[in-house]
C-alpha cells in the first residue's frame, strides 16, 4: 500500500498563539508546512531560523496563489478572519480558523455557505472539544454516570492580554460555549449576560453569561482579563455525581465527587426526606497529550478523509449566535434574549 500523500499547509499569523500552532502543525506526521505569512519581518525571520525548509511571506495573497498549498491555518486577530478565510476558500484551500470564527453571525453564515458550496473543510479552533480531559468529561455525561446534568459553570479569568476590538467575552467564552454545547449535546434557547468595560470604552473586560436550555439545564460562564487569578475550570452538577475540571492543574485535572441529595422513601420530616450523600472523591488517570496536538491532528484527518471536523463551521456559527445574543443582552442591561435555531 502506498503512503498517503502529505497535506501541504500554509499559515497566516505567527503571534502569541500562532507560534504554538506552527510548532504543532510543523511536527505532525503526514503534513508539510510549506509557507508562513506574518505582517512582521522579525517574526518571519525567527520562524525561518527555527523551522528548516519554511518559506516566508508578508502578503497572504502569495499563499492563496500557491497551487501546492492544500490547507491554510489562520491565526491572525479575529477582525481579519472573515476576509482571509473567505479568500482562502475561494482559492480552493481547506481552512482552519482560530476562535472566534469571525465577529458576526452574518459573516459566519457567509463563510460556512462559501465553504459548503466549494466543498472545502472549514474548522474552528475550539480547542476544548479536542482536550483529552474534556473527552473524558463527555464520557461521564453521556454514560449517565453523573445522572441528569442540572447545571454547569465555567470560569476563564486571568490578568492577561487586553484586546482592543473583541471584548473578554468574545475572546474567551468561545472555549466554554463550545465545550458546554459539546458536553450537553444541546443548544440554549435563551441567553443573558452582564459585563462592564473599565479599561477601554465599550470593550467589556469582564462578563458573566448565563445559558438557559429548554429542559431547565443552566450554564454560567465567567470571563475576564482583569482578575488576580488564572482560573480555567468547569464544574458539572448532576443528580448522581458532580465533577470539577481544573485545567490549571498539571495532571489531576478531574475530580469526580460522589455527592448529591437523594429523596428517601421512609421519612418522618421533610428534613429526613432529602438525605445528603457524600461518598468518595475519585481522581481519574488522564491521557496527558497536548490538546493542541490533538486538534491539529483532527484537522489533518478531516482534510484527508473529507469528513467534517468536530468543530466545523456550523458549530462555529452556533457559538457566534450565542455570543451575539449574550452581547445583545449585555447591551440592554442583562435582559434575556431568545435564540432560535433553524437547524439541528
Ligand atoms: N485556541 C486558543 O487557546 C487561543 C489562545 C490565544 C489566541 N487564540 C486566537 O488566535 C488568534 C491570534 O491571536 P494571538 O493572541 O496570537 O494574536 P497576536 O496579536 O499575538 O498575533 C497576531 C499575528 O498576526 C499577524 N497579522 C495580523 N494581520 C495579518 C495579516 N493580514 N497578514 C499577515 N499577518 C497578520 C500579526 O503580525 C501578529 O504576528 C485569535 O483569533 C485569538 O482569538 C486562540
Amino acid at each position: 500500500m502506498s503512503p498517503e500523500p502529505a497535506v501541504h499547509l500554509a499559515q497566516i499569523g505567527l503571534g502569541a498563539w500562532g507560534k504554538n500552532l506552527l510548532r504543532n502543525f510543523y511536527s505532525q506526521p503526514g503534513a508539510v508546512m510549506k509557507l508562513v505569512c506574518d505582517a512582521t519581518q522579525d517574526t518571519l525571520k525567527r520562524a525561518a531560523s527555527q523551522y528548516p525548509g519554511l518559506e516566508t511571506c508578508t502578503d497572504p495573497e502569495e499563499i492563496f496563489r500557491r497551487r501546492d498549498v492544500h490547507a491554510v491555518i489562520i491565526a491572525t486577530p479575529p477582525a481579519t478572519h472573515y476576509e482571509l478565510a473567505h479568500k482562502a476558500i475561494a482559492s480552493g484551500k481547506d481552512v482552519f480558523v482560530e476562535k472566534p470564527l469571525v465577529l458576526s453571525s452574518a459573516d459566519g453564515e457567509k463563510l460556512v455557505d462559501a465553504a459548503e458550496r466549494a466543498g472545502r473543510m472549514l474548522m474552528v479552533g475550539h480547542i476544548m472539544v479536542y482536550h483529552p480531559a474534556c473527552l473524558q468529561l463527555k464520557g461521564y455525561v453521556d454514560s449517565g454516570e453523573l445522572g441528569r446534568v442540572y447545571y454547569v459553570y465555567a470560569t476563564r479569568v486571568n490578568l492577561g492580554k487586553v484586546r482592543d476590538i473583541e471584548n473578554a467575552m468574545w475572546s474567551f467564552a468561545p472555549h466554554d460555549i463550545s465545550l458546554i454545547v459539546f458536553l450537553l449535546g444541546k443548544l440554549p434557547n435563551r441567553v443573558s449576560a452582564v459585563g462592564q468595560a473599565y479599561l477601554q470604552k465599550g470593550i467589556q473586560d469582564v462578563a458573566f453569561m448565563t445559558l438557559h436550555f429548554p429542559d431547565d439545564t443552566l450554564a454560567h460562564i465567567h470571563t475576564s482579563w482583569l482578575d488576580p487569578h488564572k482560573d480555567r475550570n468547569l464544574t458539572i452538577v448532576g443528580s448522581r455525581k458532580m465533577v470539577v475540571f481544573d485545567d490549571a492543574e498539571p495532571t489531576e485535572k478531574i475530580r469526580i465527587y460522589d455527592k448529591g441529595v437523594d429523596p428517601q422513601r421512609d421519612y418522618a420530616t421533610y428534613g429526613e426526606y432529602l438525605s445528603l450523600r457524600t461518598g468518595d472523591i475519585v481522581i481519574p488517570k488522564l491521557d496527558t497529550s497536548e490538546p493542541l496536538a490533538q486538534e491539529c491532528r483532527h484537522f489533518l484527518e478531516s482534510v484527508r478523509t473529507r469528513k467534517p471536523p468536530r468543530s466545523d463551521g456550523r458549530s462555529g456559527l452556533s457559538v457566534l449566535r450565542i455570543l451575539e445574543a449574550a452581547q445583545q443582552s449585555m447591551d440592554s442591561g442583562g435582559a434575556p434574549v431568545e435564540v432560535e435555531w433553524k437547524e439541528g
